[in-house]
């Protein structure tokens, strides 16, 4: 498929054949692929946390408020993000280029992250929103579904894990065979509702 088609193609879907294993190959095919996402200095703050284990995809069901995507998908990922990924060795984000070049981006690194804690949350955000849409339209190519979730409690996701203090939950990413129809896709705003020329007109 073109990117338009996957564009179109893909659904957030809520029901999965539980009984389609996904291949190991493809898994890491699709999490492979996924990894040339952008990323906010390239830090890669993303981590895939992989439910395999039948009873804690129970747990975390119960935490989701019972949504059968979560015991049902092939393959569901909590993805999370590591707060602190941008203190811990930076340098190995940016091995292949100039030494100098490297020294610039390190320093540029801590300059921008440093004591701005609402900064380093939502970097670890704007790379995990970019990560999943490269997951789920990859997995679209690979001929696969998914549904984006954060219909859950995060706390009590987090517990189930074993969430790192220094990490955060950006959502649950479910993928899989859908074996119903989804529901016709939902209004789209006309562009018109969402682009703003310049400046937004103030009152
Ligand atoms: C951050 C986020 C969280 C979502 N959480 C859920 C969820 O918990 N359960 C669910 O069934 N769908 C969830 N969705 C899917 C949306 O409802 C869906 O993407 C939207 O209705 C548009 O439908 P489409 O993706 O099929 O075009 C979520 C989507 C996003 C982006």
């Amino acid at each position: 498929m073109n990117i338009f088609e996957l564009l179109n193609a893909r659904r957030a879907v809520k029901n999965f054949d539980s009984n389609f294993v996904i291949p190991n190959e493809d898994i890491e095919k699709l999490l492979s692929a996924a990894t040339l996402a952008p990323s906010a200095f390239n830090i890669q703050h993303w981590r895939f946390v992989i439910i395999k284990n039948r009873e804690l995809r129970n747990q975390l069901r119960s935490a989701a408020r019972d949504q059968p995507q979560v015991t049902d998908a092939s393959l569901l990922i909590v993805l999370c993000a590591d707060l602190q990924a941008w203190t811990k060795d930076p340098a190995k984000y940016w091995e292949n280029v100039p030494q100098a070049v490297r020294d610039f981006i390190v320093s540029a690194i801590h300059n921008y992250y440093a004591d701005r804690p609402e900064v380093q949350r939502d970097e670890t955000m704007r790379s995990c929103g970019i990560v999943a849409q490269t997951i789920m339209l990859t997995a679209k190519e690979m001929g696969y579904d998914s549904c984006p979730m954060d219909g859950f409690d995060f706390a009590q996701v987090a517990k189930i894990i074993n969430l790192p203090n220094d990490h955060i939950i950006s959502m649950m990413i479910a993928i899989g065979k859908s074996n119903k129809e989804p529901f016709p896709r939902a209004t789209r705003l006309p562009l018109g509702n969402i682009i703003i020329n310049d400046q937004f007109i103030t009152a």
